[in-house]
């Protein structure tokens, strides 16, 4: 008890301090307890009496992760598990999957150790753990956080059922270059809506509840700021200003810790020149002096090893720095296994710092409920059950956003299909590829469970449907040099479509597109090789022979839908002005032909939004729609501007517009939603009642939504604000709310937002969150071009 009271006493004395600032600094920076299970007297009695029973080895022993299974990394060791077990000497595993395999360690951990302390399992569980839904940037597509409960639900079953009580998930890192392959596993480039979705996916798998038999801890990734590595080259440095940082970068992670998160994972990255993982200001002065987080961190693989390569000293001071700016776990670099107790019986690492760190990571084991039940029952083998399918299938609809499906002459719009679409010609590399459709990272998921484009166009169009591969998706020896670079090869090899000679397949392909009345392309690019980790891209164009593939079909006149599929926005120029039907579709998991059947047929009317900008040029990116004002605006908003050939001395490229290709938060549907005029509650509000802690909300912003079609759909009503005199200046649009309503033909619905602090703030030159005099301009509206404007004056 005391000892929790002590642990909050710095807390209590900033936010005492704070308050007496009175309203001009906003205390809504200090929190409390981040999980009150893991600051719960119970847990911390037991994590104590514990403690002063181990030895410094043993406390050490709870701060090493091994890999025991398969590599996720680089360099991972070889050493002799077993008996490391039985010492107490592993606190942690990873990559040890199913009933069998953990319990073997646990019974060592349990029944021979001295002090019988169970090991924690954690994996990579991205986006599904057996069942794979549809990769997390699509589930990002779907503004829904509902849809994110699913997947995190299903997925801890699934995983509990395997041994694993904790995931390495979700990654919240804001991506705003698609040159990172990383976006893939991201909620694309938005604070507001990353945050969002990092409390849903905090929430559904830990369910406020880490000792129900159903939940596994998450670890929030990659803290901090990993997502910003300049040029979108993987592992490279990060460099920004601490207001960017926190008002932009920050805001997910903040999020989920305040939803709880039981651990968070350190970065490789490093952060305005100081390495992440041995950066105290981002790991404790943030993380638990201001956000209160009462979990452990653990480092990235191997990130606290490769502090020597960031030539910041050798390997004893790299673990100290490590250690002591508040990594507690080394995930499978041992270091802190090696080099940490001769440190402490030197007195070059207090004591104390090796007993907070042991102390964090056993109040996670007991909040977990380990020590009253460390083993998994076996079950029967997994199956693709026709529920799982359901879910998968039922979120997928949800994540495939329309881009485009304008009317073709004599035609109309060519989407939804309808049953007189005649012959269809199903063509492209992706349109029968199991392993491809499954996604990046997809862990335990079988490529063998993907219903593919093919197999779901034939089940609805017979020997109506035709089809051919069109050429490869990467020229052969690429596919060869890219299958030798990829951790993730060994499970893709023998799922990956043959070598194809290109001219030929694009020969075939042509001849199938003038045989047919429509044609349907899935061109993408390769998520075995090209998307996730270590797959960053300097260009963004469909790979290989696609693009010939493209042109050839299109020059024969036939119509065509375009689907793409891909783990990052392409840039897909060249389509947008050919092509008139475009399906963004990312990887849709193990459901992917039926979800993109489902849209394309129009049994689903789709309600996607784009998370993320899609460039004209790769030249743009970084590119995202709330960028800051320039002295030179070509075009006032940023977002609006176009490329203006009369005004040279002005920000914007001479050869392509500013504007993105499909902004964020851009989706079509097969209906239409008209907005009215928006109106606000209040025109005025004093500043002083949005500081005052006791007003979440000083006014709303409502608008009536309308369904001015004739098929039922969903619309994403989004809410953006500009503040327009700020100390600091201020984005020209930022997301502040948004809401997914389901409209009959004809129906209309008011929707309302609340408008408080945590619309209003910003962070000032003095780096903290406040609100001051000015104008906010409204917009609500179905993307980021949302024109229907209002605007909230907030006054001394
Ligand atoms: C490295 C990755 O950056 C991280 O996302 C992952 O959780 C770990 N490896 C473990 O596989």
């Amino acid at each position: 008890m005391t000892r929790s009271l002590l642990r909050f006493a710095p807390r209590l004395v900033l936010f005492v301090a704070l308050s007496f600032l009175g309203p001009l600094v906003a205390i809504s920076q200090i929190q409390p307890a981040s999980n009150p299970q893991l600051a719960s007297k119970q847990v911390n009695d037991r994590v104590e009496a514990l403690l002063q029973q181990m030895t410094l080895d043993e406390k050490i022993g709870q701060l090493v992760q091994f890999s025991a299974g398969y590599a996720t990394g680089p360099g991972a060791s070889n050493l002799k598990y077993d008996e490391l077990a039985e010492r107490g000497q592993v606190g942690s595993m990873i990559n040890v999957v199913g009933a069998e395999a953990t319990n073997h360690y646990q019974h060592l951990a349990v029944e021979k150790s001295r002090l019988h302390i169970p090991i924690l399992f954690g994996l990579d569980v991205i986006h599904g753990h057996r069942t794979t839904f549809p990769v997390p940037l699509a589930l990002a597509a779907s503004w829904d956080p509902a849809a994110v409960e699913t997947v995190t639900r299903q997925s801890a079953l699934e995983a509990r059922a395997d041994g694993v009580r904790w995931v390495f998930s979700p990654m919240v890192d804001i991506a705003r270059d698609p040159r990172w392959g990383r976006i893939i596993e991201s909620s694309g480039e938005d604070p507001y809506l990353g945050s969002a979705l990092a409390r849903a996916w905090v929430t559904g798998y830990q369910q406020d509840d880490l000792s129900k038999p159903d939940s596994v801890a998450v670890s929030v990734k990659h803290f901090a700021a990993y997502g910003a590595a300049i040029a979108g080259r993987d592992y490279n440095a990060t460099d920004m200003s601490e207001i960017t940082l926190r008002q932009v970068y920050l805001e997910p992670y903040r999020a989920a810790v305040g939803a709880g998160a039981a651990t968070m994972m350190s970065s490789f990255n490093s952060l305005n020149g100081i390495p992440v993982s041995a950066n105290p200001f981002i790991l404790t002065k943030i993380l638990r002096d201001e956000w209160g987080f009462d979990g452990f961190v653990v480092s990235d693989w191997g990130a606290v090893a490769e502090l020597i390569n960031h030539s910041i000293g050798d390997g004893p001071t790299v673990a100290r720095k490590a250690i002591e700016a508040g990594v507690d776990m080394d995930m499978e670099g041992n270091l802190y296994g090696t080099v940490i107790a001769a440190q402490v019986r030197s007195s070059k690492i207090p004591a104390s710092v090796v007993d907070e760190a042991a102390r964090r990571v056993l109040r996670v084991k007991f909040a977990l409920g380990l020590f009253d039940h460390p083993y998994t029952t076996p079950t029967p083998a997994y199956d693709a059950t026709p529920e799982r399918r359901v879910l998968a299938r039922k979120v997928a609809d949800e994540t495939l956003v329309l881009l485009k499906n304008d009317p073709v002459a004599g035609v109309g719009a060519l989407l939804p299909l309808t049953a007189k679409a005649g012959k269809v010609a199903l063509i492209g590399p992706l349109a029968d590829n199991q392993r491809e459709l499954l996604g990046a990272w997809s862990g335990q998921g079988e490529a063998k469970y993907v219903v593919t484009l093919r197999q779901a166009l034939t089940e609805r169009l017979g020997d109506k449907l035709l089809y051919a591969p069109g050429c490869g998706l990467l020229p052969g020896e690429d596919n060869q040099v890219l299958q030798e670079a990829s951790f993730n090869g060994a499970a893709a090899v023998g799922h990956h479509a043959p070598l194809l000679d290109d001219s030929q397949a694009i020969a075939e392909a042509v001849a199938l597109a003038k045989k047919s009345d429509l044609v349907v392309l899935a061109l993408g690019e390769s998520s075995a090789w090209m998307e996730g980790e270590a797959s960053s891209r300097a260009t963004l164009g469909f790979t290989g022979a696609q693009q010939q593939l493209l042109q050839a079909v299109s020059a024969t006149g036939k119509p065509i839908v375009l689907v793409v599929l891909a783990g990052r926005p392409l840039e897909i120029s060249w389509a947008a002005q050919h092509i008139p039907a475009i399906l963004e579709a990312w990887s849709p998991g193990v459901e992917a032909g039926h979800a993109v059947a489902d849209i394309l047929f129009g049994d689903v009317n789709p309600s996607a939004k784009l998370p993320a900008s899609l460039p004209r040029a790769v030249g743009q990116e970084p590119l995202y729609y709330a960028q800051l004002p320039t002295g030179r605006p070509a075009h006032g908003d940023l977002s609006h501007m176009p490329r203006d050939a009369g005004e040279k001395f002005m920000s914007r490229y001479m050869d392509v517009d500013n504007s993105a290709l499909y902004p964020f938060g851009w989706g079509l549907s097969y209906t239409r939603f008209t907005y009215t005029q928006p109106t606000v509650s209040r025109a005025q509000v004093p500043v002083g009642e949005v500081l005052d802690p006791a007003h979440k909300s000083v006014a709303t912003v409502g608008v009536d939504v309308k369904n001015s079609g004739s098929v039922a759909g969903t619309e994403v009503v989004q809410l953006y604000l500009r503040n327009t005199a700020a100390s600091v200046e201020q984005p020209v649009r930022e997301l502040k709310g948004f809401a997914r309503v389901t409209l009959a033909p004809g129906e209309t619905r008011h929707v309302e937002f609340p408008l408080g602090f945590d619309q209003l703030n910003f962070y000032n030159a003095d780096i903290h969150r406040t609100v001051e005099p000015t104008t906010y301009k409204i917009w609500l509206g179905g993307s980021s071009l949302a024109t229907a404007e209002t605007a909230l004056k907030v006054v001394e």
